[in-house]
């Protein structure tokens, strides 16, 4: 790194290549987990848990087939139904493009650091351009959500009725954290109210809009700790399937 530092044109002495490189080790480490564990097809379910990358469940094939839309025919893994929504709604975040536009692409790497490239063509062409759609990746994101809350609460049912397990916690933690980071999408405060030109005849869209602007003053930290808590939640499900762990119940 500090080669990287002596061959970049900068007057900043600080370790301002620690958080692109964090960055950088953050989201290969989540993308290689994600892909693992979309490919093992297996040890997603220890009932009542179901993992959140293969929620909702869609296809025949699934050890929890929650809505079979989907035939006998399919043979993969049911996981890679679902992963292009929320993937393509945290490729195209408004937020992990900045973070990943500075790790990976040196586009500027940090502030007073210049880009890596001469020519800075921001999203004016293919694919970057594609990165406009965040706002339909929006929508369909609220529906995985939708399916994820009602994966949580089945989480809380076990064969004897109505419980509460560690599990049912940590998949309690997760959809909050992933609810807190959709609604604080700069999309969804641009959609409840962002776009209107004056608040004065619509009190309760401005109410409902100061809140989303709180929530997305702090959409950086909900995407990071969002991102967590998905591995979190796999892994424990994951061990529990395996017979590596134990449940907790708690009542
Ligand atoms: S801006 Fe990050 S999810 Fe929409």
């Amino acid at each position: 790194m500090s080669t990287i530092v002596r061959s970049t044109p900068t007057e900043r002495v600080d370790r301002w290549w620690i958080e692109p490189l964090l960055i950088v080790s953050v989201l290969t480490f989540f993308s290689i987990y994600a892909l693992w564990a979309t490919l093992q097809n297996g040890f997603y379910y220890a009932a009542p848990y179901l993992s959140p990358f293969y929620s909702p469940c869609l296809a025949q094939n699934c050890a929890h087939p929650e809505l079979p839309l989907i035939g006998s025919w399919w043979n993969l893994s049911p996981a890679f139904l679902v992963l292009g929504v929320p993937l393509g709604f945290r490729v195209t975040c408004y937020y992990y493009r900045k973070a990943y536009y500075r790790s990976f692409f040196w586009s500027p790497p940090a502030c007073a650091v210049p880009d890596a490239r001469p020519r800075f063509s921001g999203e004016t062409v293919f694919p970057f351009l594609l990165q406009n759609i965040h706002r339909y990746f929006f929508w369909l994101a609220l529906v995985v959500l939708a399916f994820l809350w009602w994966d949580t609460l089945l989480g809380f049912r076990f064969p004897n009725g109505f419980g509460v397990g560690l599990g049912s916690l940590v998949l309690l933690a997760n959809v909050g954290l992933l609810s807190l980071y959709s609604l604080s999408c700069h999309s969804c405060r641009h959609l409840c109210g962002g776009y209107l030109d004056s608040f004065a005849r619509s009190p309760l869209r401005y109410r409902l809009w100061r809140t989303l602007t709180r929530l997305n003053a702090r959409h950086g930290l909900f995407a990071w700790l969002s991102l967590f808590s998905v591995i979190a939640a796999d892994l424990y499900v994951r061990l529990v399937a395996m017979g590596a762990i134990q449940d907790i119940r708690l009542f």
